[in-house]
């Protein structure tokens, strides 16, 4: 079989990606390891920035995320016990954010495929990649009846994640891999439950906390863990108790607890590979990059590499020219680097860290108390919370 561009992985990257480029006329197969249920299985990211927000209106899959998002206008970090700083982000930049799943977002992807006769090959084994430094390369699988398939193609997308083939396939010594990872992770719980009506962070002498939104009645919350501790450690009751004691009273007393219908606990960790191309395999989305889920990042820059990367592939196979395709790595990485930067900034300044000394303790207060006091400290937040620019 031969097609113009073969995407790894049916994540949001790689579903976005063929979204994209089927659309512009250029013919894509999608391969995807998991089934779809598992794939719609996996609850990450909530909160998407307005650029990516219209990049979703614009592929043609904003109307459910308009009608059921719910807008966020402000950023609120608890700290000290009860003293709550909000930031408003349109008074500071003029955007605003959305609360959109990404459960949500990927069936409206699944579904625009689907609605194209364009669906992904899930299930598919034992992905290889080959040829990468010529003009054929390939890309060999098992299909879910056991079969092996070999697809020919112009270019690879490699949209597989962090734990994907596709970096692996670049030769260790053609790329350098900056990454840090944090001595805790998050524990994160949703429940059939009425979210509060605005995102808030909190950080607390127990560890950090957030509380977040899917729907009009369901709720994400998360606490800081322990690295070594298991799903198992975290009966809902010591999860409500430790929530509700890491926020300040006045927001402890809205929350609605109830038993949570999903439980799942993440690493923390910041990670960038570079080059985000070898030969004709492009890397996007977390296949190149991790940041900590502390500023809701990784979903955005997936979509935003998919952005640069799909103009490119469309000017490559429109006009012939490869100069954007030649541009997109590094203009990928300015961006990335700027959202790795802040991620790590909110993390280091939300969390409990277990070597923190007295010094660090009053260091983190001290940028607290700047950044409650300092408009200009805030609209730095807002900047960058919202996303920086496209
Ligand atoms: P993935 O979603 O990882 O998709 C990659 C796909 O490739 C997967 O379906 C995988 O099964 C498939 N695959 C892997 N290997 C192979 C192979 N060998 N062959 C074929 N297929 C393969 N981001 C935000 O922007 N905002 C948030 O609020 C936010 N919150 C988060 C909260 C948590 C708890 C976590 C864990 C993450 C959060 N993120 C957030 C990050 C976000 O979920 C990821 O950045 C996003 O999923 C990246 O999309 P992707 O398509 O690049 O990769
Ligand atoms: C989420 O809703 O899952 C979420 C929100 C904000 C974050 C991370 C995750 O920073």
């Amino acid at each position: 079989m031969r097609t113009q561009v073969v995407i790894v992985g049916a994540g949001p990257a790689g579903t976005l990606l063929s979204l994209l480029l089927g659309d512009a006329g250029i013919d894509n197969v999608v391969l995807e390891r998991q089934s779809r249920d598992y794939v719609l299985s996996r609850v990450r990211a909530g909160v998407l920035e307005s650029g990516t927000v219209e990049i979703l209106r614009r592929a043609g899959v904003g109307e459910r995320m308009d009608r059921e998002g719910h807008v966020h206008d402000t950023v609120n970090i608890a700290w000290r016990g009860s003293e709550l700083l909000s930031v408003d982000t349109v008074d500071r930049v003029g955007k605003r954010m959305m609360a959109y799943g990404q459960t949500a977002i990927q069936e409206d992807l699944y579904a625009a495929l689907d609605d194209r006769g364009r669906p992904p090959v899930f299930e598919a084994a034992d992905v290889e990649l080959n040829g990468l430094t010529t003009d054929r390369p390939w890309v060999t699988y098992t299909g879910p009846d056991g079969s092996t398939e070999r697809i020919d193609c112009d270019h690879i997308c490699g949209c597989d994640g962090f734990h994907g083939v596709a970096r692996q396939s670049i030769p260790a010594e053609e790329r350098t891999e900056y990454g840090k990872e944090y001595p805790f992770g998050w524990l994160g719980i949703l429940s059939e439950t009425p979210p509060l009506p605005i995102l808030l962070y909190a950080n607390h002498t127990d560890g950090f906390a957030l509380c977040s939104m899917r729907t009009p009645m369901l709720s994400r919350y998360y606490v800081q863990c322990p690295l070594t501790d298991a799903v198992e450690d975290w009966p809902d009751d010591r999860f409500w108790s430790e929530l509700l004691g890491r926020l300040p009273p006045s927001q402890a007393e809205r929350i609605v607890t109830g038993p949570s219908i999903e439980k799942s606990n993440a690493p923390l960790r910041s990670f960038v590979a570079e080059p985000m191309r070898y030969g004709n395999l492009f890397l996007a989305g977390d296949a190149a990059h991790i940041v900590p889920p502390t500023g809701a990042k990784g979903l955005n820059l997936a979509v935003s590499d998919v952005h640069y990367l799909s103009q490119a592939l469309i000017e490559r196979f429109g006009s012939g020219s490869t100069t954007a395709l030649d541009d997109y790595g590094p203009l990928a990485l300015r961006r990335v680097w700027g959202a790795v930067r802040f991620s790590w900034w909110l993390t280091s300044l939300l969390h409990r860290f277990p070597d923190q000394t007295p010094f660090d303790q009053r260091a983190q207060e001290q940028e607290l108390t700047y950044l409650s006091s300092s408009p200009a400290a805030q609209t730095a937040l807002a900047e960058q919370y919202v996303g920086l620019p496209l």
